[in-house]
């Protein structure tokens, strides 16, 4: 892969001439992570936009008494920490890495210059922001209305929409998160996630073998539960 290739398929990025991407990459340092490394922690000041080269990591928050909310869970071309960066306040979350994972760092000041210098970087920011808006306000509306299978159903369908690939119809995602993971996405217990999946596979909307699952009808299976 060329070296500024990556950078192309990131969503803020995509639009911008090949000499743009070749600058960001000068500016910008890559750093390599283990598998369940912290990359950065809820509360602390936010010095770095970070990029996803290669790998996977979870957005967590964990409550009072410990338990873990994970908030999303992204992948190769995704990009976070830009919340501490744009309102100066501390980060919103902490991000883990799920497996090795490679990063590629931004610093705050050079972000911001490319902000203004490249004003269809802050278009496209807005863009996939929204995009999140709308992925946490469904997240509400599952917690907060839905009984067990609509909560499970909704992490399925975020996750297929964040690492799923689409063939056919069908949506397979290829390394499902540990059911804990499952149930902390979805704000309820490991048992309801294994019970509610088996359920799933039985009634033939999902096809389940080890860690990968398959939604057999995405567009059924959306329509039944969103
Ligand atoms: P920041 O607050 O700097 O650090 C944690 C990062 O997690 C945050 O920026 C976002 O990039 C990311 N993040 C927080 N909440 C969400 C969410 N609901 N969906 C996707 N990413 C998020």
């Amino acid at each position: 892969m060329a070296s500024t290739e990556f950078l192309s398929f990131v969503p803020i990025f995509s639009e911008l001439p090949n000499e743009t991407l070749e600058k960001i990459e000068k500016i910008g340092t890559r750093k390599s992570y283990k598998k369940n490394d912290v990359i950065l922690m809820e509360e602390e000041s936010g010095t770095a936009l970070f990029v996803i080269v290669t790998g996977k990591v979870k957005v967590a928050r964990c409550s009072n008494d410990g338990r873990e909310v994970i908030l999303t869970i992204l992948s190769d071309s995704d990009f976070f920490g830009e919340m501490a960066i744009l309102d100066g306040l501390t980060r919103s979350a902490t991000v883990t890495s799920l497996e090795g994972t490679e990063l590629f760092l931004l610093q705050r000041n050079d972000f911001m210059n490319l902000l203004h210098e490249h004003p269809e970087i802050s278009v496209a920011l807005l863009q996939e922001l929204t995009k999140r808006l709308r992925a946490a306000d469904m997240k509400i509306k599952a917690l907060s209305l839905k009984d067990a299978e609509g909560k499970v159903a909704t992490v399925i369908l975020q996750l297929a929409d964040d690492i799923g690939k689409i063939k056919q119809g069908k949506v397979e995602i290829d390394k499902l998160p540990l059911q804990q993971d499952l149930a902390n996405m979805a704000g309820t217990s490991r048992e309801t996630i294994s019970r509610t999946l088996h359920s799933f596979a039985k009634k033939g909307l999902v096809e389940l073998e080890g860690s990968k699952l398959k939604i057999l009808d995405y567009e059924k299976f959306k329509g039944m539960f969103i």
